[in-house]
C-alpha cells in the first residue's frame, strides 16, 4: 500500500489546527501509520526542501519551517500520495479550491499550513528523512474493508 509524508507546518500548530488537518485526511480513509511532534532543525529543513535550494524563497521557507514545532505523519492508502495532495489543495492558498485544507484555512503561499509529498520518489525519501523504520506501524483496522474493497 502506498505511503506519503505530511507535515502540519508551524502555522498549523500555532493556530490550533493539528486535529482539523489530520482529521480531514483520516476521514478520507487514509490510515495514520506514523505520527510525532518535533522542531525541525535547519539541517533537516535544508535536506527536506533541497530541491528548492536555488529558489528565491528558499531562505524564508527554511526560516518558516524551523520557526516553531511541527507535527509529522505518514499516511497509508491506495494512491495515498495523490489523494493527500488533492485534499491539501494548490500550493498557493489563493488558488486552492474551497473544501481543500489550504483553500479553507490559508491565505498566503508562505503560510500554507501543510506539506505533502509530491511523488513516489519524494515520499520514500521524505519518510526516511523523518522516521526510523520502527516508528512506522503496520496494522489492520476493522473498518478497512468498508473503505477499500478487497
Ligand atoms: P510542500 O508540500 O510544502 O512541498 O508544498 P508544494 O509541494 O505544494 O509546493 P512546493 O514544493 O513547490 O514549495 C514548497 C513550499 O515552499 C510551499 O509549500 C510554500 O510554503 C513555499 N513556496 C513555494 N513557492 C513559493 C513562493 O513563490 N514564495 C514563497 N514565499 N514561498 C513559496
Ligand atoms: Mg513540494
Amino acid at each position: 500500500m502506498e505511503r506519503t509524508l505530511i507535515i502540519v507546518k508551524p502555522d498549523g500548530v500555532q493556530r490550533g489546527l493539528i486535529g482539523e488537518v489530520i482529521a480531514r485526511l483520516e476521514r478520507r480513509g487514509l490510515k495514520v501509520v506514523g505520527l510525532k511532534m518535533m522542531q525541525i532543525s535547519r539541517e533537516l529543513a535544508e535536506q527536506h526542501y533541497g530541491v528548492h535550494r536555488e529558489r528565491p524563497f528558499f531562505a524564508s521557507l527554511v526560516e518558516y519551517i524551523t520557526s516553531a514545532p511541527v507535527v509529522v505523519g505518514v499516511l497509508e492508502g491506495p494512491k495515498a500520495i495523490e489523494v493527500t495532495r488533492a485534499t491539501v489543495g494548490a500550493t498557493n492558498p489563493v488558488d486552492a479550491a474551497p473544501g481543500t485544507i489550504r483553500g479553507d484555512f490559508g491565505l498566503t503561499i508562505g503560510r500554507n499550513l501543510i506539506h505533502a509529498s509530491d511523488g513516489a520518489e519524494s515520499a520514500e525519501h521524505e519518510i526516511n528523512l523523518f522516521f526510523r523504520p520502527e516508528e512506522l506501524i503496520s496494522y489492520e483496522r476493522a473498518v478497512d474493508p468498508w473503505i477499500v474493497e478487497e
